[in-house]
């Protein structure tokens, strides 16, 4: 995930700019670059790889400069590179810029700037954005980066210098983070709190449509071209915290980020005019989807988990058959796939052994492959004939949360985007589901923000547990086997999931007096059949915590404690559901004391068999 930082003030500018970068190192990158003013000129500097690369090429030449800006670039628009990383200039080298976020019609701005004649030396969306500063430019930056983001689609932050007007930093932001630093007799920009916060604890948190300009001992906040008195907010975290973003872990800082990694995912991948899906580096023609007899979706763990929404979701919608495996199953059990089968792979880092070999093994037999994957230039990225990236940013926990929303969604994309070449799905379906698409990071940022409390008081009760058995029928049977794997995997609880029906096949004998019971009760084709099967566990004697959406009040009558979930369509309920169940594993982990980033015995990316 890129970071940002820019400085203004009496200070030499590389070293502060280097130490900001320095403290975002965390966020996972794969360039960094700094530009500053010097003598009327600015002093670019980019490598490929880590901070410590590019300190390498500064060699401890800091000049005087004493304004600048810096980025650590997490590569989405073009590989990682010298040329690719930021900060980007203009044709004449005297506009900078560095940005987070993408913008989405930058090919068509970019056409445009080639017939004005400029010339572009990236691959990056970026790029656009100082040429379009350039084009604008009429001795005044805050202008010309106004008229630059009413051109510009998709989300940003990003901030600006001139050469021509050396006092000052200029910045827009849409729907990517971006602070002002307060100092004393120096300001700064930046991503995210812990690039500044040996320097200043007094901030201001710019909002999606404001602009700013920050001068040595001024900053001036703009929205709707007026000036805005924003509010001081004061930060009072450790160093430690401030790695996490104040969060206690990084698993608590990756699920609060969900609603803006899934956004990341849906961005640039709607058309605009007709709502229908499309991917940059994944393009079927209708003739090849129809030759499509069969989907083999293949993944390991929490990817395994997404792969089984993604069943659900498109033998619904498309009635075309779906099979799902673990990887390290379907390596070796000679699968039946063939040049008419797409084989899905998923998986967050790209790495997993298993995967990968699973990946190996289809293509052997001709099927076509396109991965699902969190991390650009990963093995499983450069193996498969198509990628869908779910634009996350790195997720550092073992535990996988961030990832599997985000997959999930990418899920529905793809099952929307084949839908479409297969006349599959009708118009008033598609517009219906594209509206509920469209609210779900909103309705995840309610359900963080509502059911905290909550989840913390039923996580006391929980920790005190040996097992805990969780229940749900249809795409809710495909989400409790994820909020049990969580569960296991940091609290070291024995958290097991059934599809409801099954219970009475065997695990009914398990359940007796206070067991508690998660059940999942959002799929209302079989609601009632769900109140039978919890009416058959409160028979035994067992605490039931039913989840289910807002309005369905009936299920007091049956349940211990209802969890409330916000409206959507079923069929994308797995996006919310889920949410609470992972926030209740981190409430019950940290009540038994256990070490939720990085549970006992297990590794982020497993590329061993
Ligand atoms: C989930 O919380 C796990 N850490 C694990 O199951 C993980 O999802 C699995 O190892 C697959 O990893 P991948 O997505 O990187 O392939």
């Amino acid at each position: 995930m890129c970071g940002i930082i820019g400085y203004i003030g009496e200070q030499k500018a590389i070293p502060l700019l280097l130490h900001g970068l320095k403290s975002l190192e965390y966020r996972g990158y794969d360039s960094a670059g700094t530009a500053v003013i010097e003598n009327g000129q600015l002093q670019v500097q980019k490598a490929k790889g880590k901070i410590c690369v590019l300190e390498e090429k500064i060699a401890g030449n800091f000049g005087q400069a004493k304004v600048g800006i810096a980025h650590t670039r997490w590569a989405t628009h073009g590989r990682p590179s010298d040329e690719n990383s930021h900060p980007h200039m203009d044709c004449h080298k005297e506009i900078a810029v560095v940005h987070n976020g993408i913008i989405e019609n930058y090919l068509q701005i970019k056409e445009e700037l080639e017939q004005k004649g400029h010339v572009f030396v990236s691959d990056t969306d970026t790029e656009v954005i100082p040429h379009l500063l350039e084009e604008y430019y009429e001795g005044n930056l805050l202008q010309a980066m106004e008229k630059a983001t009413k051109k510009m689609r998709g989300s940003y932050a990003i901030v600006a210098i001139c050469v021509k007007e050396p006092d000052v930093l200029v910045a827009a932001r849409k729907d990517n983070p971006l602070i002002i630093g307060l100092g004393d007799n120096e300001n700064f920009f930046a991503s995210d709190i812990p690039a500044i916060i040996n320097s200043t604890r007094n901030i201001l948190i710019l909002q999606d449509g404001e602009l700013a300009a920050i001068y040595q001992d001024r900053v001036d906040v703009y929205a709707n071209g007026q000036k805005v008195k924003k509010e001081i907010v004061r930060i009072d975290w450790d160093a430690e915290a401030s790695k996490k973003g104040g969060y206690a872990h990084f698993m608590l800082k990756e699920i609060h980020e969900q609603p803006w990694a899934l956004n990341q995912t849906l961005q640039g991948r709607i058309e605009e005019e007709h709502g229908k899906v499309y991917f940059h580096d994944f393009s079927m023609s209708k003739e090849e989807a129809q030759r499509i007899h069969k989907i083999a979706v293949v993944a390991c763990g929490t990817a395994y988990h997404a792969g089984l929404v993604a069943k659900y979701a498109i033998e619904k919608l498309l009635r075309i058959p779906v099979e799902v495996d673990i990887a390290s199953e379907f390596r070796y059990r000679d699968p039946m796939v063939d040049q008419n089968t797409l084989l899905v792979v998923v998986s967050q880092s790209g790495e997993t052994a298993d995967t990968l070999a699973a990946l190996r093994e289809g293509k052997k037999k001709g099927a076509r492959v396109v991965a699902i994957t969190n991390v650009l230039g990963s093995s499983i990225s450069r193996e498969a004939d198509d990628i869908i990236y779910t634009w996350a940013g790195p997720e550092i926990a073992v535990a996988s949360t961030k990832a599997y929303l985000t997959q999930l969604m990418a899920v529905y994309l793809l099952t929307l985007y084949l839908g479409d070449l297969l006349d599959k799905i009708d118009l008033p379906t598609r517009q219906k589901m594209m509206e509920a698409i469209y609210r779900l990071p909103h309705q995840v940022e309610e359900i963080l923000q509502n059911l905290v409390p909550e989840l913390q008081q039923l996580a006391k009760r929980f920790a005190q547990k040996n097992d805990i058995f969780y229940l749900g029928r249809g795409m809710d049977y495909a989400v409790v086997l994820e909020g049990a794997l969580k569960m296991k995997e940091i609290s070291y609880i024995r958290a097991e999931a059934y599809a409801a029906g099954e219970l009475k096949h065997g695990t009914l004998a398990l359940i007796e007096e206070d067991v508690p019971i998660l059940a999942l009760a959002t799929q209302m084709d079989v609601y009632e059949k769900m109140i039978s099967n919890i009416k058959e566990v409160k028979a035994r004697g067992a605490y039931v915590v039913g989840f289910t959406y807002e309005g369905n009040t009936d299920l007091t009558k049956t349940v211990d404690h209802v969890v409330y979930l916000p409206q959507t369509d079923d069929l994308l309920a797995p996006i919310l559901s889920v949410v609470p169940l992972q926030l209740l594993s981190y409430y019950t982990a940290i009540e038994r004391g256990c070490d939720v980033d990085q549970p006992r015995n297990l590794a982020k990316s497993v590329t061993v068999e």
